[in-house]
Order: C-alpha cells, then structure tokens, then sequence
C-alpha cells in the first residue's frame, strides 16, 4: 500500500488570526494539494466575502456551517482525510466533538488540533497554567479516546510578529511608533519564536512529513533570539537609538496575577509572555529537521523585523 499522503484538506477556523496564513499557505503549496476546503460560519462567509472570494479563485472550496452542529461538520468532513484546526481560543472545547466526528468518520486520518503557540507540555510548572487548560483537555481527550485517527500537534512559540507589541510594558515589547523598547530583566533571556508566515511554512511541511509527524508535538521555530538583539535589530534599521526600560520579571508576575484577578482578558497574553521569558520556548533542539526546513528556507530576525517595520499583521493581505 502506498503510504498516506494528504490529498483532500479541510481547515477549520482557516480565516482567523493564524488561519489566515495556514490557509493562504496551504492554498499556494508546490506541488498543489489535490483538495482544500474551508469550513466557516455564516458571519465569516457574509463578512470577509473579498478574502473568501479571491482564495475561490485560487482553488479554495469552501463549506458553511456551524461547528457545533454534528450534522454539518460530519457532513464537511466526507471524503476528507486530513483536518486542520485553527480555532481560536473561544472554540478549543468545540474540538472534543469535532475529534469524535473525525475518529467516526470514514475518510479521516489526520487531525491537527488547534494549538500553533506555547509548548504546553514543557515542564512541571505547565499543567498549571491557566491558558494551557483548554488545550491540555484536548490533549487528555485524544490520548484516552482517539484510536484510529493520527494525531498532529504544530507548536511554534510565540509569533514574533506579535510579540513585538506591547499589551504591559512590564510583560515586554517595542513600539516602533515611539523607538521605546520594554525589556524583561536584562533582556538577555531567549526565546523561539516563529513569523506567521512560517507558521503557515512549518504546517505545510507538516502535511509533507506524515509518517515522521504522526503523534508528535512538533517543536518548530524561525530563530531563537534575544530581546537585546530584537532591539538592536529594530535600532539598526530605524537608524537611531531607542528608549530602553526594563522590568524584572516579579513586576510582570505582579501585572499577570493583578490582571487575572480582575478578570482582565488581556491576563492570558501577559501569563504567555512571562512563561516565554522564563525560558518557555527553548529547547536542545527543535523539530525543524524532522521537517526538512533549514534557515535558509525560514525568516531571519533580520526579516521578521523589516516586515514588522512596513506592515502588521492585522492588515496583511492574502
Ligand atoms: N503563538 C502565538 O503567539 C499565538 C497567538 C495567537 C493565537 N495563537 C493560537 O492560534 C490558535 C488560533 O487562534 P487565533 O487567534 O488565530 O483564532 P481566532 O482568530 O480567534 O479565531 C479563529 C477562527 O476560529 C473560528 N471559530 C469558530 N468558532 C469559534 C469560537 N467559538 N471561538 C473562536 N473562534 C471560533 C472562526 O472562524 P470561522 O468564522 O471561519 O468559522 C475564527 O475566525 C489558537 O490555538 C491560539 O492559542 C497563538
């Protein structure tokens, strides 16, 4: 039997933040996948109809309907042998019935679940992080209930191209707008970190490595840098000196631990930070490789920060 390559993709959740750059990746793959679908909600199909409209023309079926609904997505998934999911935070607990369906049906073979940030796995402390929960219950759900289907996990660290704003001076960033740059203690502490751009590269490569990537966390990641280089990157193509100020990490766990408290949403974004700067992304080495992609096939710093400096990720077009 000829080994299992994926032929016919469904994306689910492919219009969101991260969506937007699997799908469009996917879309433009060489050679072609046979079969790309996307499955959305009717309030994506009638609001982002100019996005929808020029990836149909790019090949792009795409499927309307309601991921809770068993009937519709059971229905999306005939003929299907791979799924890709990229909801966002909100519909994580969605993906319990969406993996039952998948392991029900006929066709599929191949799920990847939603995950595409922070290794949630990566050490003692992990279980307990509060963003994590969600995503460990998925994790429990297919170890204690997915027989058939093979299973993907894509962890990719941080975007860079969003970890460079601010959501607390305490928690780090830089604001291009101002040349002020926010640190975490010395700014010397690593972290992995993937553009979007790759991460829709890193999920390609994903889809062409079946066998080496069936029931992996696959660690992948563009570079490993330091804040003090971000920065000096940032200082190099603007020209000029930047404000620095830094914080020591207590200050950013004080802000996490206040935020949470008031139920601020932006909690979440400032527990990730913190557990980045503890050393969260890093690893003796990473699943690149396994993958069959180098650094030369991968933005640099030098890249990452260049884009950061014309455009943002809110307005990319696809
Ligand atoms: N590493 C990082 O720095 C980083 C940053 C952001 C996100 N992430 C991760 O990337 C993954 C996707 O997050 P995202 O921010 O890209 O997602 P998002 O933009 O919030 O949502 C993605 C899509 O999911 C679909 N969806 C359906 N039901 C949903 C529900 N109940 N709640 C939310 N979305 C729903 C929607 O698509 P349709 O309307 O087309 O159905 C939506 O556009 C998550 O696992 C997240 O943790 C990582």
């Amino acid at each position: 039997m000829a080994p299992f390559a994926p032929s016919k993709i469904l994306i689910i959740g492919g219009t969101g933040t991260i969506g937007r750059y699997i799908t469009a990746s996917i879309l433009r793959a060489k050679p072609p996948f046979p079969q790309v679908t996307l499955f959305t909600s009717a309030n994506t199909a009638t609001t982002k109809t100019a996005q929808l409209d020029k990836w149909k023309s790019e090949g792009l079926s795409v499927i309307v309907g309601d991921i809770t609904s068993a009937s519709d997505v059971a229905a999306a998934y005939k003929g299907v042998d791979t799924v890709i999911s990229a909801v966002g935070r909100g519909g994580l607990h969605v993906q319990l019935e969406l993996l039952r369906l998948a392991e029900e049906s006929d066709s599929v073979k191949w799920f990847l679940p939603s995950e595409f940030g922070t290794d949630i796995e990566h050490n003692d402390k992990s279980a307990n992080e509060k963003p994590h929960q969600l995503k460990l219950k998925v994790r429990k759900y297919i170890r204690e209930n997915i027989k058939k289907l093979n299973v993907t996990y894509v962890v990719t660290g941080p975007y860079f191209d969003m970890w460079v704003e601010t959501n607390a001076k305490e928690a780090g960033g830089f604001n291009p707008e101002t040349k002020e740059a926010y640190l975490i203690d010395d700014g010397e502490g690593k972290i992995g970190f993937c553009t979007m751009w790759d991460v829709g590269k890193f999920v390609v490569a994903t889809l062409r490595h079946p066998e080496e990537s069936f029931g992996k966390a696959l660690k992948v990641q563009s570079f490993v840098v330091t804040p003090n280089q971000v920065l000096a990157e940032y200082e190099k193509q603007t020209g000029v000196k930047w404000k620095v100020e830094k914080f020591p990490l207590d200050r950013t766990e004080a802000v996490e631990a206040k935020w949470w408290e008031e139920g601020n949403p932006k909690a979440t974004g400032v527990t990730l930070r913190r557990i980045w700067a503890e050393g969260g992304t890093l690893y003796e080495k990473n699943d690149n490789e396994v993958l069959g992609l180098g650094p030369e096939d991968l933005d640099s710093l030098k890249v990452a920060v260049k884009r950061r400096l014309v455009t943002d990720w809110r307005s990319e077009t696809f």
